[in-house]
């Protein structure tokens, strides 16, 4: 067993972290308080092979393994949580399941505009009457006699919607079938038939752009499906499978940051005449904090170790996006109370981890679809 990291992995880490701390930490709160997206940064991620990590080098990417996917995601949302939500969408949710299930000429035209930070990508399958229940989905794509799709519906909380070039679209396309009637789509969004609705002001990830995109006899070509007729709903799933990973290794860094920044301030503030990292009652929570950070961080390492290794990683990747999402909720609410009055301000950054590690317990599953998830693998009960 080898706990260390290799060569590749920690020049990854160290190529996130400078980015993260010369360029995304310095404009978090601007961002946050702004909710401006934002663009230059992503270019630059881009530029540094952080868009396309695992990205073979051929489609424009860092053709390097998960782990280092995870180490690159860490820094970076500890800097700030709004970026690595985008970075996450364009190397797991958008770049994944194309590389497994695209063409070659697919890869060449959808991955390498992403995976090089030229354009932005988006995954499209949640609807409004539709999230955790996917296959409860409505929108529609008919196939024509010439083989291509007319798409008509709406796709709701599209995660870099307002942004997005390419967006990978889940639709049903047999109704009768349930899941197995859902196909998957790449959407050029400058093409006539796509439409944008309304952003979603959010509670946290301000800066990462989210909105409601519709489809008005939008056409699809043959060349633009993805992977076969009726086979959307296992696409998405395994994308998410793999896309868990990227969200646990999201909070990951929001709860490094929210414990990093608690165990500076324990050591400087002081109360009835001592540091109140002296006091009993904030070592437990120091405790606490640093077993969850820490677990949270060995759990996301196995799942992308195993996904790295090519083998089975859908109930390990549920585990560490169930765990690390749940504790940097608790994590971030801790240093919210050591921090009293200040954790409550705007002043400290602590109240933005608060608000950012929220999302990480909803989106790409809920906490209750994680937990399905994970007791279905254990039981082979459904
Ligand atoms: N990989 C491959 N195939 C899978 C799979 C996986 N991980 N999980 C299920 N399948 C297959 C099943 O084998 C089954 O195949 P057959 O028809 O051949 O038997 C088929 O898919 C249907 O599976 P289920 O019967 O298990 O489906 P279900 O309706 O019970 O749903 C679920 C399962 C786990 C609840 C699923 O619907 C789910 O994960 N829901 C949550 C959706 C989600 O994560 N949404 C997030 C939106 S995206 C987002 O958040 C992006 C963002 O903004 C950042």
């Amino acid at each position: 067993m080898e706990f260390g990291f290799n060569e590749e992995q920690l020049m990854i880490q160290d190529v996130a972290r400078r980015i993260a701390r010369e360029k995304i930490a310095p404009s978090a709160e601007y961002h946050d308080r702004t909710g401006e997206f934002p663009l230059e940064n992503i270019r630059v991620l881009g530029e540094n092979g952080l868009m396309g990590i695992e990205v073979p080098t051929e489609y424009g990417g860092a053709g390097m393994d998960p782990v280092s996917y995870v180490l690159a995601m860490i820094e970076v949302a500890a800097a700030d949580a709004a970026h690595s939500t985008i970075m996450s969408v364009n190397n797991s949710l958008f770049c994944n399941g194309i590389l497994t299930h695209g063409t070659e000429a697919q890869k060449q035209k959808y991955v390498r505009a992403i995976a090089e930070g030229a354009e932005i990508g988006a995954f499209a399958l949640t609807e409004p009457q539709s999230g955790s229940d996917a296959t409860a989905m409505r929108c529609r794509a008919v196939k024509q006699a010439d083989g291509s799709f007319v798409v008509n519906g709406k796709k709701s909380w599209i995660t870099s919607g307002p942004v997005a070039k390419y967006i990978v679209l889940f639709a049903m396309t047999d109704p009768d079938k349930g899941s197995r009637g859902i196909t998957a789509f790449l959407v050029d969004t400058a093409r006539e038939g796509f439409g944008r609705g309304k952003t979603e002001p959010k509670l946290g990830i301000r800066a990462s752009a989210t909105c409601e995109i519709e489809f008005n006899d939008y056409v699809v070509q043959p060349d633009e499906v993805l992977g076969q007729e009726g086979e959307g709903f296992k696409i998405a799933m395994g994308v998410l499978d793999a896309g868990r990973i990227g969200i646990a290794s999201q909070a990951v860094g929001i709860a490094r940051a929210a414990y990093e920044a608690t165990i500076a301030y324990v050591k400087e503030r002081k109360a009835f005449g001592a540091p109140i990292g002296t006091f009993q009652m904030t070592q437990a929570k120091i405790a606490d904090m640093k077993c969850k950070l820490d677990a949270s961080l060995l759990l996301t390492l196995r799942a992308a170790w195993l996904k790295g290794q090519g083998r089975k990683f859908s109930a390990e990747a549920a585990m560490a996006k169930l765990t690390a999402s749940e504790s940097a909720m608790w994590i971030a609410h801790q240093a919210v109370q050591i921090h009293g009055g200040m954790g409550y301000s705007k002043e400290m950054p602590v109240e933005r981890y608060f608000r950012d590690a929220k999302i990480t317990e909803i989106y790409e599953g809920t906490s209750e679809i994680q937990r399905l998830v994970i007791a279905r693998s254990e039981t082979g009960l459904r």
